[in-house]
């Protein structure tokens, strides 16, 4: 069976805008994240705390923070590299962080500039440093089941830095097919590798939608006893260090179906729609997702 309740992740503020060519002012991501929390969403990842000359679209992470830390609601965790990162995070006023990992050596160089190895080392001491202060850590495995240099990637390395997070205490891992390539022919194997490491109510999955096998991929996942779903308002995003990925699956097409399957979100879908017209009519383009066209017709 599937899940009764499923948690949403929204990524949209951070996966999303991170990956726009022209960044979004600070004023109209604040109100997007206010739109998000407002809609019900329980996760809405808020921005990253990276370098500004790797992610110059959330160079302003700082100031996003100072306009939303308050807000109730919902948890607003931010993304941290390193401890220079983590440190600033906190700084912020961030209660809640992510670390992110890759299942595939040549990703991790050319999205941390690290082997993946080193990431975990660096990312120790960022959990070391959570822990004294009560922060929950998350983690992502980037390149889950495929990666644009290397192709195809074998579930037992997602399984091994799937299983290294865990250990080093993140309360959650959240799956990436950063590229979009998974099908459920690829998702079945890769999670019954990591659901043999990490307890599959620890697991999250988090679909880009380029090939349109994000619904599908999401459904044999809750089938699988995955409860947690990393989405995207509108279907923002990609990644700009994935060349072709495009936005995550979008997080009204994942309400819609959960609705259909009549398992709970909390999430309103009005009010989720009105939060993703806010942000297509600033982008200047129309939704990424099916849904949010369709409703608006109706
Ligand atoms: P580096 O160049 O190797 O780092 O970058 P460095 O330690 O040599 O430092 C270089 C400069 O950056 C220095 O400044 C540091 O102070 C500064 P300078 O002396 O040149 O003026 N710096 C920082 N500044 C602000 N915040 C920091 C920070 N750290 C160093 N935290 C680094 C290494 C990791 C910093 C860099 O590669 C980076 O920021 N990468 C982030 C890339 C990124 O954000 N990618 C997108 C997110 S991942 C993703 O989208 C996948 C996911 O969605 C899941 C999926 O889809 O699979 C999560
Ligand atoms: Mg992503």
């Amino acid at each position: 069976g599937i899940p009764k309740f499923v948690k949403i992740v929204e990524v949209g503020p951070r996966d999303g805008l991170q990956n726009e060519k022209n960044t979004v002012p600070t004023s109209i991501k604040v109100e997007l994240i206010r739109r998000l929390v407002a809609s019900g969403l329980p996760v809405v990842e808020a921005t990253s705390f990276v370098s500004p000359k790797w992610v110059p679209q959330l160079a302003d992470a700082k100031d996003v923070m100072a306009n939303v830390r308050n807000l109730e609601g919902a948890r607003l965790p931010v993304l941290t590299p390193n401890l220079k990162g983590f440190e600033a995070a906190i700084a912020a006023g961030a209660k809640e962080v992510a670390v992110f990992a890759s299942a595939s050596e040549s990703f991790s160089k050319s999205n941390i500039n690290c082997s993946i190895e080193e990431s975990l080392a660096r990312y120790r001491l960022v959990a070391l440093a959570a822990k004294e202060l009560s922060i929950p850590v998350r983690g992502y495995v980037s390149c889950v089941v495929g990666c644009p240099v290397e192709g195809a990637i074998p579930s037992s390395k997602v399984a091994y830095v799937a299983k290294e997070l865990y250990d080093m205490g993140c309360f959650e891992i959240s799956l990436g097919d950063t590229i979009g390539v998974a099908t459920p022919g690829t998702v079945v194997p890769m999670l019954d590798a990591v659901m043999a490491v990490v307890p599959s109510e620890k697991l999250a999955v988090h679909f880009h939608d380029t090939y349109g096998q994000s619904l599908p991929n999401i459904l044999i996942s809750l089938q699988m006893g995955i409860s947690t779903v990393d989405s995207s308002i509108a279907g923002l995003g990609g990644c700009p260090y994935a060349k072709g990925a495009s936005g995550n699956v979008a997080t009204e097409d994942v309400v819609y179906m959960l609705n259909g399957l009549g398992v709970k979100t909390n999430v309103d879908l009005s009010k989720l729609m009105l939060a993703g017209d806010f942000i297509n009519k600033h982008l200047g383009r129309p939704s990424g997702s099916k849904t949010a066209i369709a409703l608006s017709r109706v």
